[in-house]
């Protein structure tokens, strides 16, 4: 037996136990006649203790070779420790050490496995098991595992049957590149990666599952962002016989869920607000809700002067910052300068300064007068004290400045509180997108979207127009979860593909099978798919995925611990028809 209890566990109650403990060395403070040596595992630190006039000698003596991440095993006797430690659950108590065995010893770690550690990034993703020995880590992938339990618990008591699809499948379209894997027995074919079980939950929903859920991984070959890996992983559901309000109500249910159990949270009914909302009122399809900021829109009190700019625009829009009214001209010029960095674009700022006394000091004052500047303080909800930031030019363009400028001042003022939870769903989504590059309608969500009945009849006309039975859940300003009504019947899934630009052969070719299944009797049906890891980073506190995952890639996709991806040899190449020129 490695051991009779761990490292987290022993207490007062167990004084005068004989244990054996079995971890690794966290730190050990050699005093000459008395050693002190931190055991951790992963549920704790218990203080082991060698002293010379109580130890044998052997014992006493091999305690001082032991190096920081030596894995040991101990046994000893619990004791009363003199100087207690109130902040850990073993800190009332030591373990005087009457054997010791080294069970493996430890080069020095690359980087200190403490909570705040002084290791890199890089470095700390190459040796990144020893990363997961840090509590934050360690935390992380533990919290994630309460998450997928409740997940699977709650669904699986609403009937919820967990399928697993496919991983080696012909691409399906969200909208990214497709991770390809030849085909060694078929020459020149490649499977692809699934970027969702899309078509396989729907296939299962035509098969009579009826409430399919599974947690599965996802891979995407898109430019990676904090909240972005090339592999995830979805919460990934499907039902049938259901509308819109079903969905939404099932899954907020299991988000309520998960904010009580996980954070002792309880929330109220979801907000729903329109896509057109959300874009007009936070210049975002997913607004962080926790703080105001809303956006005032002024072309009305912004035009009817002489300031050329404002006048040329298509949108005059502003918002007004709590208590930024006191900014020194440096730090607006700073945030003019913010605004003008090309990753958000705007070409200039204009500002309006609430004062105490209920007067306004702007940057336009030559333009507007205070009557003016009071209606941009009444549309903006600006109280004494405020700043009101105004941006104009194109409609959406200027809506994405103002929703960056509205984070980046929100992140700085505080008000993205980690531990404060607001979830909306955004609904009414439109169906279809314009591809600027292209000129192409693309799907916004993805092809098998159902178009709200009502705006059918738009689809020939003013095809940016159509809205979506689509709806996406956002949390604190991230999106965490998105989904649809499914198209169901051939005819419009035929419609829809060549709406998109598909011919009727490439469609059949590609999804042929689908529509196949759509003649057999398909139940109306819809879903959604929860990003796991985003759920879990902002369940945590954090936005950032990499730590909820225990290997993820790096910012260039790599796995910098086991070096993938890597060139393989010749006869593996040769053996798949694969011929490489590196040119
Ligand atoms: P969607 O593409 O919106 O929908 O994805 C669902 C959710 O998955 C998460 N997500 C990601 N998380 C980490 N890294 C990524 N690269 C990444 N991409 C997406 C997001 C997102 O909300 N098949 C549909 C769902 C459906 O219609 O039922 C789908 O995949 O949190």
């Amino acid at each position: 037996m490695y051991r009779s209890h761990n490292c987290g566990e022993l207490n007062a109650s167990n004084i005068n136990t004989e244990v054996t403990l079995a971890g690794w060395v966290q730190k050990s403070r050699d005093k000459g006649f008395m050693n002190w040596v931190d055991l951790r595992d992963r549920y704790g630190i218990t203080q082991l203790i060698f002293d010379e006039s109580r130890t044998d000698k052997t014992v006493f003596e091999l305690a001082k070779t032991l190096g920081r991440e030596f894995v040991i095993q101990v046994k000893g006797t619990v004791i009363e420790r003199e100087a207690k430690n109130k902040n850990i659950p073993t800190g009332e108590i030591e373990i005087l050490v009457s054997e010791l065995t080294i069970l493996n010893a430890a080069l020095t770690p690359p980087f200190t496995i403490e909570d705040e550690t002084d290791g890199g990034e890089d470095i700390r993703m190459k040796y990144r098991y020893l990363d997961i020995r840090r509590n934050p880590v360690k935390n992380s992938l533990l919290l994630r595992h309460k998450v997928a339990m409740e997940v699977r618990k709650y669904l699986s008591d609403l009937d919820f049957c967990e399928v697993e699809t496919p991983y080696l499948i012909k691409s399906t379209p969200e909208g990214a590149r497709d991770f390809v894997v030849p085909s060694r027995m078929n020459e020149g074919q490649f499977y692809a990666l699934p970027q969702s079980p899309q078509t396989f939950k729907q296939l299962l929903m035509v098969g009579g599952m009826d409430k399919y859920f599974q947690i599965v991984k996802c891979f995407r070959d898109e430019d990676l962002r904090a909240d972005r890996q090339p592999e995830f992983t979805q919460i990934d559901c499907e039902m049938a016989f259901v509308e819109q309000e079903d969905i939404l109500n099932v899954f907020e249910g299991l988000t309520r869920h998960l904010l009580k159990e996980i954070k002792g949270i309880e929330v109220d009914k979801f907000p729903r607000i329109t896509y057109d909302y959300a874009m007009k009122t936070y210049g975002n399809d997913k607004p962080d809700i926790r703080f105001g900021m809303e956006f005032g829109e002024l072309n009305e009190f912004a035009q009817h002067k002489d300031f050329p700019v404002f006048n040329a625009a298509e949108l005059v829009v502003g918002i007004a910052v709590p208590g930024a009214g006191n900014y020194t001209r440096k730090e607006i010029d700073g945030l003019i300068d913010w605004v003008k960095r090309p990753q958000v674009g705007a070409s200039g700022m204009v500002y309006s300064k609430c004062n105490d006394d209920g007067t306004f000091k702007s940057s336009v004052d030559k333009f507007y007068d205070q009557e003016d500047l009071g209606q941009w303080a009444k549309i903006t909800g600006a109280k004494p004290g405020d700043m009101i930031f105004v941006l104009s030019g194109p409609a959406n363009k200027t809506r994405a400045q103002l929703s960056a400028l509205r984070m980046e001042l929100a992140t700085r003022l505080g008000l993205r509180k980690p531990e404060e939870f607001a979830p909306l769903w955004v609904v009414d989504f439109p169906l279809l997108e314009l591809d600027e590059e292209s000129g192409r309608y693309h799907a916004m969500h993805h092809p098998f979207t159902s178009p709200k009945p009502e705006d059918m009849a738009l689809l020939e006309t003013e095809p940016g127009k159509v809205r979506a039975n689509a709806y996406d859940m956002v949390l604190n300003g991230n999106e965490i979860g998105g989904g649809s009504i499914r198209i169901h019947d051939k005819a419009t899934q035929q419609l829809m593909f060549k709406y998109l630009g598909f011919t009727e052969e490439e469609a059949k070719a590609q999804f042929g099978f689908l529509m196949d299944a759509f003649q057999f009797g398909a139940p109306p049906h819809g879903g959604l798919a929860f990003g796991l890891d985003r759920l879990v980073a902002i369940l945590g506190g954090q936005e950032t995925i990499r730590d909820f995952i225990a290997f993820p890639k790096n910012n260039s996709g790599r796995d910098v611990m086991i070096d993938a991806p890597a060139a393989i040899d010749d006869a593996q190449l040769k053996e798949l028809h694969i011929k490489v020129n590196l040119a």
